[in-house]
C-alpha cells in the first residue's frame, strides 16, 4: 500500500430532519452568502427550510449558478462579499452550487487575477472564506472533499481545483430532498458516483485490499439501489443509502494508498464544455470506450471486477471484455446513452479538439501509469462516436 495521509476536516451531518441544526453549525453572529442555483430550492421548500433553520442571522442571497458554473457568474458574487463584508457562504445545491461556492471561497482573499485559480490549477491552501453546504443532490461528493469544476464561458474551458482549505466546514445531508429531483438527475447521480468509484478502483493490481472491497461495496450498493431509487425516490432507505454511497464514492477515502486513473473525468470535461452534455452522461460515453482502448493495462482489475461484481467467469480476457459489456448494460439501465452520437449531429469534431486541448496544456500521459497518450485520447474519443 502506498503511504498516504488522511485529511478530512467536513462535518457531515446525514439524515432526515438534519436541516434543523442549520442555525447551530453557522458561526454565530456570521453574515451569510445564501448561494443557489437555478431556483429548484424555492420549489421544493427548502429555501425555506434554510431561512426558518437560519432566524436570527443577516443573510445576502445570490442565486442563478448555473448547471457546470461560469467562473463569470461566480465573479459576481465575490464582488458582492467584499462590498458586504460576508464572513460565512452556505451553497443550497447540489455539485454545481457547491463548487461554484468553492470557487468564490478562493477568489475573495486571492492574490492576484482568480482566473489563474483555474488555468494555472492552483492548489488553494489557505485564505478561503469558510462555507457549509446543504446538499439537494448526490452525486459528485463535493460536499464533502476539496475539489471543483468550473466553466470559463469565454474560453469554453472546463477546469479542475482544489485544495485543502476548500473543504466544506459541515454539509447537511438529508436523503428526503431527492424526491424533487428529475429522474434524468437522479440518473446522473448514480453514474456519476459510480464512475468516481471506478476512476479509484480501475486500475492495476495493488496490494490496498481494503480500498478494493470498500470500492467494490459502493458499487454493489450502488447497482442494487440506482434503477429502484430512479422510480422511488421517496423510499428512505434507497434514497439514504444513494445519498451516502455517493458520498463515499469520492470524499478521498477509498483514493488513499493505491493508484487512480481520473482520465474519463478528464475527457468527459472536454464534452460538457463542447456540447453541453450532462456530466455524468459524459462519463457513460467515455468510460466504456476507455476500459476497451486501455484493455491490456486494465485487464487484470477489471477481471477482478468481473468476478467480484458480475460473477463472471472465464479466462482472464474474457470476463474483462464482458466486465465492460455489463458496464456498458448497467449505464443503460440507468437511462444513459452511450455514444456521443446520441447526444449531438456534431460529434466528429470531438476528438481533434480534445486533443489539440490537451496537447496545449502539456497533458501527454493520463491515467494510473501516465500510458493514456495523445493518441490513446484520439482513439477513445472515435471509438464512442
Ligand atoms: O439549479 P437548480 O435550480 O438548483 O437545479 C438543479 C440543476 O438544474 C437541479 N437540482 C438540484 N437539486 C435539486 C434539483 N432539482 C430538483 N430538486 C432538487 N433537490 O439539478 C440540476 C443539476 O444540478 P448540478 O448541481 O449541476 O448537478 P450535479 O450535482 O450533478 O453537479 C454537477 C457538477 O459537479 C461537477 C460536474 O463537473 C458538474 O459541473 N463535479 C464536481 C465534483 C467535485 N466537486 O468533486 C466531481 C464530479 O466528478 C464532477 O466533475
Ligand atoms: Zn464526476
Amino acid at each position: 500500500m502506498l503511504n498516504f495521509e488522511l485529511y478530512n476536516p467536513t462535518n457531515l451531518v446525514f439524515g432526515k430532519g438534519q436541516i434543523e441544526k442549520l442555525g447551530s453549525l453557522v458561526p454565530k453572529g456570521a453574515k451569510i452568502l445564501l448561494a443557489y442555483g437555478g431556483g429548484s430550492i424555492f420549489k421544493n421548500g427548502i429555501h425555506q427550510q434554510v431561512i426558518d433553520n437560519l432566524k436570527g442571522f443577516e443573510i445576502v442571497e445570490f442565486g442563478g449558478i448555473e448547471p457546470n458554473p461560469h467562473f463569470e457568474t461566480l465573479m459576481k458574487a465575490v464582488a458582492i462579499i467584499k462590498e458586504q463584508k460576508i464572513d460565512f457562504i452556505l451553497a443550497v445545491g447540489g455539485g454545481s452550487v457547491i463548487d461554484g461556492v468553492k470557487f468564490i471561497s478562493a477568489a475573495v482573499d486571492f492574490d492576484g487575477n482568480p482566473i489563474d485559480i483555474l488555468q494555472k490549477r492552483l492548489l488553494i491552501k489557505e485564505n478561503a472564506v469558510p462555507f457549509g453546504t446543504v446538499l439537494t443532490l448526490p452525486a459528485t461528493g463535493s460536499e464533502m472533499n476539496s475539489g471543483a469544476v468550473v466553466t470559463i464561458e469565454a474560453t469554453q474551458e472546463k477546469l479542475a481545483f482544489g485544495g485543502s482549505a476548500l473543504f466544506p466546514k459541515f454539509s447537511i445531508c438529508d436523503p428526503t430532498v431527492i424526491v424533487s429531483l428529475p429522474k434524468r438527475q437522479l440518473q446522473n447521480g448514480v453514474v456519476d458516483a459510480y464512475t468516481h468509484v471506478m476512476e479509484q478502483y480501475l486500475t492495476y493490481p495493488h496490494d490496498g485490499y481494503l480500498q478494493d472491497r470498500i470500492a467494490e461495496g459502493i458499487l454493489q450498493t450502488l447497482i442494487e439501489v440506482g434503477p429502484k431509487v430512479v422510480e422511488n425516490p421517496g423510499d428512505y432507505a434507497l434514497a439514504s443509502n444513494f445519498m451516502w454511497s455517493c458520498t463515499m464514492a469520492l470524499n478521498g477515502l477509498i483514493q488513499k494508498g493505491v493508484p487512480s486513473d481520473w482520465a474519463t473525468h478528464m475527457i468527459g470535461h472536454e464534452l460538457t464544455a463542447l456540447y453541453g452534455i450532462d456530466h455524468a452522461r459524459t462519463l457513460a460515453i467515455i468510460a466504456p470506450s476507455l476500459y476497451k482502448v486501455m484493455l491490456e493495462t486494465k485487464k487484470q482489475k477489471l477481471a477482478q471486477y468481473g468476478k467480484r461484481i458480475f460473477n463472471l467467469e472465464g479466462t482472464e480476457e474474457e470476463i474483462a471484455t464482458k466486465a465492460i459489456e455489463k458496464t456498458v448494460e448497467f449505464f443503460h439501465t440507468m437511462g444513459m446513452n452511450t455514444k456521443l452520437s446520441d447526444y449531438t449531429q456534431d460529434y466528429d469534431k470531438a476528438a481533434d479538439f480534445i486533443v489539440k486541448r490537451f496537447d496545449q496544456r502539456g497533458w501527454k500521459g493520463l491515467g494510473e501509469k501516465q500510458n493514456i497518450t495523445l493518441e490513446k485520447v484520439k482513439s477513445i474519443v472515435e471509438m464512442s462516436y
